[in-house]
């Protein structure tokens, strides 16, 4: 007899596709296409970017279940300070917003509270609660979320130029020591492994200005769907595609 019911669900069904020896230990997303959600609902902007933080609870949640070692998501840019001001207010108490609400929840899932970016540069309030989300969350050992804030891959490549040749003058740092290793520890991502796998959401296929240094072997993955609209079924769909890829990191197989 077919009991309708007992039929897996479409998540449960790609979710089974998923080879949990093989998962991408980071993924990194741009969360874009928020103002264009509202705007095809007649909302304002900023609701697109509330409903926005709902996709950010339900994939993070997703991650943290799958055994997900790093997600990082691009939450405002050094280019997202040219928006009106009233729409950088609403990003920036979204965020004062979605810790303060979700950080007991993060906690209890094992997740670490991470930022990465131009943290000194966001309104005092935001760095306090990140300050106080890392402090709770630190030692958790499940998925790390890094916040990409106030983030720019050029910006952070041209910090690290400036350390470095500050560490050279100083003696610490020998001109022959620099190679790529080097580089990459003085970047915000110092600790953790390349991402593996990129998201873009909304249908644009642009990198803007992201994990630059880090991304040379990432794969890329493109969807249509808006951020608001973006499900755990997409992130398991993205996630089995890359499980699909021929990687060779430039050899061959
Ligand atoms: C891109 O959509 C999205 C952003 C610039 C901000 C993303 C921020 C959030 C989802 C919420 C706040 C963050 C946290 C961590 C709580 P867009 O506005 O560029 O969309 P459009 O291209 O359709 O205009």
């Amino acid at each position: 007899m077919f009991f309708k019911k007992n039929r897996p669900s479409v998540e449960e069904n790609i979710l089974s596709k998923i080879d949990k020896n093989k998962l991408p230990a980071h993924i990194a997303i741009i969360m874009d296409g928020n103002g264009r959600w509202a705007k095809k609902k007649n909302m304002p902007r900023t609701m697109g970017h509330r409903a926005g933080v709902e996709t950010i609870r339900e994939i993070v949640k997703a991650c943290s279940k799958l055994g997900i070692k790093y997600l990082t998501l691009y939450a405002f840019s050094t280019e997202n300070w040219k928006r009106p001001s009233d729409e950088v207010s609403v990003l920036m108490n979204l965020l004062v917003e979605y810790l303060r609400g979700e950080v007991n929840e993060l906690h209890k899932n094992n997740v670490v509270v991470r930022a990465i970016g131009d943290i000194g540069g966001l309104p005092q309030i935001c760095q306090d609660e990140l300050k106080r989300a890392y402090e709770k969350t630190k030692n958790n050992s499940g998925l790390k979320l890094n916040l990409a804030l106030n983030y720019g891959g050029r910006d952070e490549i041209k910090k690290a130029v400036k350390a470095i040749v500050s560490d050279v003058s100083e003696g610490k740092v020998a001109i022959g020591d620099i190679d790529e290793k080097l580089i990459s520890s003085y970047l915000y991502t110092s600790d953790m492994p390349d991402p593996d796998l990129i998201i873009r959401p909304s249908g644009e296929y642009r990198i803007s200005n992201f994990l630059l240094w880090q991304i040379a072997y990432a794969e890329l993955w493109f969807s249509d769907v808006y951020w608001p609209d973006f499900k755990p079924d997409n992130l398991y769909q993205a996630i089995v595609d890359f499980q699909n890829r021929d990687r060779r990191f430039g050899g061959i197989k």
